[in-house]
């Protein structure tokens, strides 16, 4: 077999999601017993009660493939949200919706536009069917240029994905700049709007991509229960699309694609929503922290609307590497000078604070 004439020609230059590092990697190289994975944005805390409750329940029934049209879940997001069934769709993460959109529209050269430094997946699924990426530099801030992104559309232009909040930055563009961004795009352009952080922002004016989706608008809005719900080990995300997009997604999904656990996690979930109400202000009080903390260390960050705060600094590789030592591990980016460290408990943010001051004072700043 050729596989390198096998295998289509787009994929060549695609290199496969790095996760962060292991918690159990990390232990073997500082030797603390103790590791804070503040990497990859998860929420600190397990599951809430009622769905871990739910899901014990449900293990028993696991010889049995899932509701493949998830409808209990479904109805409860379209009942919450005010959607109608046909333009809800529930995802192995919203990661796979992200795919599976990218997979019902884009064409090889078609151009997908997204602000840069933004979430990695949008460059995956723009180069795995062959279109091309459209990168927009942060505005100073590390805000979206929303009139930057307007200015970047083209006829080849199938796609605008925005990030709000974005990660890695916690930024995010408020309801005036999007909706004279919205005004400047064209009809035949889809606008998908990524709030896997949504249930964390606080802003006044951060702009609620439902109160923009009318099945109609060539808008989608995808949302996440890996953050602030705690299910990222179970892979669920759902999203609001327009009709026809909806159905193509269905015809494009794996049969069962959201499993029997996520599903009944989720929906248990979406019950509690003081629980959310309770985990939001918190990880407001560990930002306050960290701030007045990161201040008085001297280090420089962005304001985030999110559970994860954007570190500036002139040494990120060997901050980081000092940080493993101390049993921290925050997210690099190979050359962008900044590192992005998740917000964690209260006891977590303590931990946080000391291994950043040890770091800055060993390294003479960060
Ligand atoms: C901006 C953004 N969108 C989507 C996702 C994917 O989330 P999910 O776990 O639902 O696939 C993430 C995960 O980190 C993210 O940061």
């Amino acid at each position: 077999m050729d596989w390198q004439a096998a295998i289509r020609p787009e994929l060549e230059p695609m290199v496969p999601y790095a996760p962060g590092l292991r918690v159990s990697e990390v232990r073997e190289r500082s030797g603390k017993e103790r590791i804070l994975k503040l990497s990859s944005n998860e929420h600190p805390c397990g599951p809430f009660p009622s769905a871990i409750r739910a899901m014990e329940a449900v293990l028993p029934r696991m010889n049995r493939y899932p509701d493949g049209s998830a409808r209990a879940l479904r109805g409860a997001l379209c009942e919450r949200f005010g959607l109608a069934d046909e333009h809800l769709v529930v995802g192995n993460g919203s990661n796979e919706i992200i795919r599976l959109i990218a997979q019902a529209l884009l064409r090889p050269g078609d151009e997908v536009v997204f602000a840069w430094p933004s979430f990695v997946v949008y460059p995956m699924v723009t180069q795995m069917f062959g279109a091309v990426a459209v990168k927009v530099p942060l505005a100073p801030g590390e805000v979206h240029d929303l009139d930057a992104m307007a200015d970047a559309i083209t006829e080849r232009t199938r796609i605008v994905f925005l990030c709000n909040p974005n990660n890695p930055t916690g930024t995010i563009y408020r309801r005036e700049a999007f909706e004279r961004f919205l005004t400047r795009v064209p009809d035949d352009v889809l606008v998908v709007l990524d709030e896997a952080y949504f249930e964390f922002a606080t802003d006044a004016e951060y702009p609620d991509g439902l109160a923009y989706f009318d099945g109609e608008r060539p808008i989608v809005v995808l949302r996440t229960f890996s953050k602030i719900y705690s299910l990222a080990g179970l892979r669920i995300g759902y999203g609001a699309l327009p009709a026809p997009l909806a159905s193509a997604t269905h015809k494009l999904r794996e049969p069962f694609n959201v499993n029997s656990v996520a599903q009944i996690a989720a929906y248990h979930s979406l019950a509690d929503e003081a629980e959310v109400i309770r985990r939001k202000k918190e990880n407001q009080e560990q930002k306050t922290y960290l701030y007045s903390s990161f201040d008085r260390i001297g280090i420089s960050y962005v304001p985030s609307e999110a559970n994860f705060v954007y570190v500036h600094s002139a040494r990120p590789v060997e901050v980081f590497e000092a940080l493993l030592g101390e049993g921290v591990i925050v997210r690099d980016f190979g050359t962008a000078p900044a590192l992005r460290v998740g917000v964690g408990t209260p006891d977590d943010t303590l931990a946080t604070v000391s291994a950043f001051e040890a770091v800055a004072e060993r390294l003479g700043g960060v």
